[in-house]
């Protein structure tokens, strides 16, 4: 497994990898690796010759400073993860490497871009998209891996490659929970103990309104919902939305055709963890 700091030398090595006609796969993160992540690698080096991970804590899809300084950076120890896994090349630039000028570039999800996330965290997925394609161009990658946790995430960045035509197979993974159903998160490392305790009730809630399903209206069941979490003391929900899973619009009868996804955010202290779950059709 090789580090790369550089653009430059990542390129030339990548470009020696397709002249000798290596599929190369792509999971790009933010660091603080965990078994999602490494479940994404795993996967990756199952489809290609090559896998590249990139490790980069992008500054322009942090809406809060406070949230940005304090996201977990913890290089050494993701080293010693990816060492465990099928993983050929780590990418971990410094911020002026991929951001030599400001990038202004604006990009425009229509309703997929404005909802849930995109409401709560205004610009968030524009830097999302801008670290994303800037990361794509320079890897391009055959197929990239992103886990489902960010439900929301995978459809923008689907949205962004047609947008930009690239031919990017963009491979969606499961989320991978704790024992205790928390869906894995790098954010879970910042939570506090009594925090930490609580939190699996995020998961479990999602699951009794997935049997309220059907019985309840989805009004009724986005209540249930929020009142259950906010019973518990420690957890604030932000929001639970039951969204069409193309179109990520609110969905107000259960017999609407098309597969439907329960999207939840909750504040756990300063802590902000989102998760979701899959309504069957
Ligand atoms: O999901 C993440 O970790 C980040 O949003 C991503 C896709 C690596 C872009 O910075």
């Amino acid at each position: 497994m090789k580090l790369f700091r550089s653009i430059k030398e990542l390129q030339q090595t990548l470009a020696a990898d397709r002249i000798a006609g290596l599929t190369i796969g792509f999971v790009p993160t933010m660091g603080a690796l965990h078994l999602g992540h490494l479940s994404l690698v795993e996967r990756a080096g199952r489809e290609n010759d090559r896998v590249v991970v990139s490790i980069f804590v992008n500054p322009t899809q942090f809406n809060d400073p406070h949230d940005l300084r304090i996201y977990p950076r913890t290089l050494d120890a993701d080293m010693a993860l990816l060492s465990g896994c099928r993983c050929d090349y780590v990418f971990a630039p410094s911020v002026e490497e991929i951001y030599p000028e400001p990038d202004t570039r604006k990009f425009d999800f229509g309703s997929l871009g404005s909802v849930m996330e995109g409401h709560f965290r205004p610009g968030h997925f524009n830097g999302v998209a801008q670290v994303v394609s800037r990361l794509f161009d320079l890897v391009k990658p055959g197929k990239a891996y992103f886990g489902l946790k960010d439900f929301q995430q995978y459809s923008i960045i689907k949205n962004m490659c047609l947008i930009l035509k690239l031919p990017i197979g963009i491979v969606a993974c499961d989320i991978v929970r704790e024992a205790d159903g928390l869906a894995m998160s790098s954010r879970n490392a910042l939570l506090t103990p009594e925090h930490r305790a609580v939190a699996p009730q995020i998961y479990s809630t999602l699951q009794l309104a997935l049997k309220e399903a059907g019985h309840f209206a989805p009004d009724v069941v986005k209540r249930h919902v929020a009142d259950r979490i906010n019973s518990l003391g420690l957890l604030k929900i932000e929001y639970f939305e039951i969204v069409d899973e193309l179109t990520l619009k609110t969905v107000s009868s259960w017999k609407r055709k098309g597969t439907k996804v329960g999207c939840i955010a909750v504040f756990a202290g300063k802590v902000r963890l989102i998760d979701n779950i899959i309504f069957a059709k």
